[in-house]
């Protein structure tokens, strides 16, 4: 990314390791700042160029850092869909779609669980399952999930679950799998509501919500 690149260069003119990496940090750190990005976010771009420093303080500290980024994005290079949040608009445009009765609900890769736990919170009727390979984002989701009964956490390949089990599917991935999870929904007997987030299914959509850089695309059964 360019930022990225204009940190970096900043930062590497700035004179010793240790002077290159602050100056590094803080103009990372303030231009994802100002790009309104989400506080993990934020914290990643002010913590990362620290990893240059450590080498001095434990050798295998880049060799951590590379085995931890591994297990938070290996799975993309299967998946094709990266982690990243879903903003709190969105989730605010998810609530208006459920009801106040029972519900089962699927969140197709769920990351972390902020979505699940954000609406597991507002709907207590709700069950809210969370499919997610990743290992890191799955045991945060997990250890996150533990005080809310209503969460189920798994750590699973959404393509192997019965979709036909939810009311509610929701899925926030990237362009590359969205055919063949539309030709998935349409092959299912009772269509669940599909709530997706930035990337629409190859479908006619119902409803539209715009919520910041995010759109939610509701498609329900015709
Ligand atoms: C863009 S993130 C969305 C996270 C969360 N649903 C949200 O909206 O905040 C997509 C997640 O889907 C996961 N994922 C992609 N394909 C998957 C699959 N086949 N089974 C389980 N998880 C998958 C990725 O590891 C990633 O964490």
């Amino acid at each position: 990314m360019i930022w990225t690149l204009i940190a970096q260069i900043l930062g590497y003119t700035a004179g010793t390791l240790t002077e290159s990496s602050i100056v590094h940090m803080l103009v990372s750190g303030l231009i994802a700042m100002s790009l309104r990005l989400s506080l993990p976010w934020i914290l990643l771009n002010l913590l990362l160029p620290v990893i240059f420093l450590l080498p001095d303080v434990n050798p295998f500290f880049p060799l951590i850092s590379l085995i931890l980024l591994l297990l938070v994005f290996a799975p993309v290079l299967r998946t094709k869909a990266p982690l990243f949040l879903s903003n709190d608009l969105i989730i605010e445009s998810i609530a208006e779609e459920l009801p106040n009765n029972s519900f089962t609900f699927f969140d197709l890769g769920c990351g972390t669980g902020s979505v699940l736990r954000a609406l597991a919170k507002k709907f207590p009727n709700g069950i809210f399952y969370g499919f997610e390979l990743g290992v890191v984002p799955f045991f945060v989701a997990y250890i996150l999930s533990i005080p809310h009964k209503n969460i189920k956490i798994r750590y699973k390949n959404f393509w192997n679950q019965d979709w036909n089990k939810a009311d509610f599917l929701y899925a926030f991935l990237s362009p590359d799998p969205m055919k063949k999870v539309t030709e998935k929904y349409k092959a299912l007997n009772q269509k669940p509501v599909f709530l997706v987030n930035s990337f629409p299914l190859h479908l006619h959509h119902q409803k539209e919500f715009i919520a910041g850089e995010q759109r939610l695309y509701v498609y329900k059964q015709e």
